[in-house]
């Protein structure tokens, strides 16, 4: 399975011919700017929450593709008020199956508000699986105890967590995520977009190595197989 990485916490992969894309931001990511969102391709769009480093280019990408929002109820509750034909509420703890498999909703302790300060839900990750590969998407999240759950939902093939901290967890709350998630393959999300989640990528690499995790760090616009 291909997974390419748009910057911060967006990433698209594509399971059986379908195009899913998680939490876009683009067009106001600094370090984004050679990304043109007129090119992303989406069957659906994974909201993990309504924060706008989240969600920022949703309503764009799901109108130019005919794509289906998938987000806590609330959520997309406000992309339907926005024009968005197509959305699929979910919330927590609920499981929906898709043409590509299925996704689990699961939770995260973070915070939630959408742009214009509508209620955003409760935060969410998210564990997708199917034919080809099962994985976790943690969404911005503390490490919590709850991630113990993870494996047995499903055998995971490789987890997506934030390793910036300051607004999530770090690297090595994110090793530790790793090891509950019982995963040692690892896709590192929403560091260096700001000042505050800079990390020095040498030492969060060898961090994750002595645990024996392997943590990719992409570059943007950078698409690796799993
Ligand atoms: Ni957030
Ligand atoms: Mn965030």
């Amino acid at each position: 399975m291909t997974l390419t990485y748009y910057g911060h916490s967006c990433f698209s992969v594509e399971i059986k011919g379908k195009k899913i894309l998680f939490d876009p931001f683009i067009t106001g990511n600094e370090l984004a700017k050679n990304i043109d969102i007129n090119t992303i391709e989406a069957d659906y769009i994974l909201l993990s929450h309504g924060h706008g480093d989240h969600c920022a280019d949703a309503e764009a990408i799901a109108k130019a593709n005919n794509a289906i929002i998938v987000a806590a109820y609330e959520i997309a509750e406000w992309y339907i008020k926005k024009g968005v034909e197509k959305c699929i509420h979910m919330n927590t703890g609920g499981k929906w199956h898709f043409d590509f498999g299925s996704v689990k909703c699961v939770s995260a302790v973070h915070s939630s508000m959408l742009p214009d300060g509508s209620y955003g839900s409760n935060p969410m990750g998210f564990v997708v699986t199917s034919d080809e590969i099962n994985f976790y998407y943690s969404g911005d999240t503390a490490l919590t105890l709850d991630m113990q759950l993870i494996p047995t939902f499903a055998e995971i093939d490789f987890a997506i967590l934030p390793i910036g901290d300051c607004l999530t967890m770090g690297a090595d709350d994110a090793v530790q995520a790793a090891k509950m998630v019982q995963t040692n393959v690892v896709v590192g999300v929403h560091y260096d977009t700001w000042g505050n989640i800079k990390i020095d990528h040498q030492k969060t690499i060898e961090n994750f190595k002595a645990h024996g995790i392997d943590i990719k760090l992409l570059s943007i616009g950078e698409s690796i197989e799993l």
